[in-house]
């Protein structure tokens, strides 16, 4: 009889969670308790509230018009599909877009009508947010949802870039974060959740959204006293402390 093979990746990352002691079940910020959802996104059950960071929609038509420079423009479709799953799993009475959601301001116009279409499915009868992000500040109208600089929700703060002096409870995007936990000769880097207890930074959810290793002096400042990155594996997240993790 044949045993199933474990995903290597995975296996990688449960060694790298294995090994350091300091991983806690399950998440709490300032009294909201956080799903982190394999998605990327973030679930509120208590609030019925999803959260999805950095959508960036429409950066494979952004490069095309503005350098020519092509890339296969089915990233929003692709991002769309991801964002349809988990909206029909989860069912969220609100969804919050948290910035960066189209990578540039005529994003919205670039649209083609079927990925359009798909956005007003997703929002058709919930509440629906767009955070205003340094690549969308001024995002066009059509688009459907309201738009919000911030927002308070339960005792969270909700904004795209994180902020040095926020109170405890800042859920922020922006930075794009990945974990790398290298082990046995093999490394394997993964889109990830950060979090101190104190303020939480989001993967970016788009699919064509970089990412920025959370061993980068630019999340020192935001986790002075260490992080535990939650990584997201093809079937669990796994959390690694920041001693786990490997610089790019
Ligand atoms: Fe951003």
């Amino acid at each position: 009889m044949k045993h199933p093979v474990p995903n290597t990746e995975d296996a990688v990352l449960a060694l790298g969670q294995r090994l350091q002691k300091t991983t806690r079940p399950g998440l709490t910020l300032a009294g909201e308790i956080l799903t982190l959802d394999l998605c990327g996104g973030l679930w509120l059950s208590r609030l019925r509230t999803l959260i999805v960071s950095d959508l960036h929609l429409e950066k494979g038509s952004a490069y095309a018009a503005r350098s020519g420079q092509f890339l296969p423009p089915y990233d929003t479709r692709e991002t769309l599909a991801c964002l349809h799953e988990v909206v029909a799993r989860l069912d969220p009475a609100c969804v919050v877009a948290l910035g960066d959601s189209f990578h540039d301001a005529r994003g919205p116009e670039r649209m083609e009508p079927g990925d359009r279409a798909m956005v007003a499915a997703l929002q058709e009868g919930r509440d629906w947010v767009w955070i205003a992000g340094n690549h969308d500040h001024a995002v066009s109208e059509g688009v459907g949802g309201r738009y919000a600089e911030t927002l308070a929700l339960g005792g969270l703060t909700l904004r795209h870039e994180p902020s040095l002096d926020a109170p405890d409870g800042e859920v922020a995007g922006h930075l794009h974060p990945c974990g790398k936990v290298a082990m046995r000769g093999r490394a394997v880097r993964r889109r990830c959740f950060v979090t101190d207890g104190r303020r939480l930074i989001m993967p970016a959810f788009g699919a064509y959204a970089g990412g920025l290793n959370v061993r980068n002096a630019a999340f020192d400042p935001l986790f002075p006293a260490g992080f535990t990155a939650h990584l997201l594996g093809d079937g669990r997240v796994f959390a690694i402390g920041k001693g786990m993790l490997s610089k790019d």
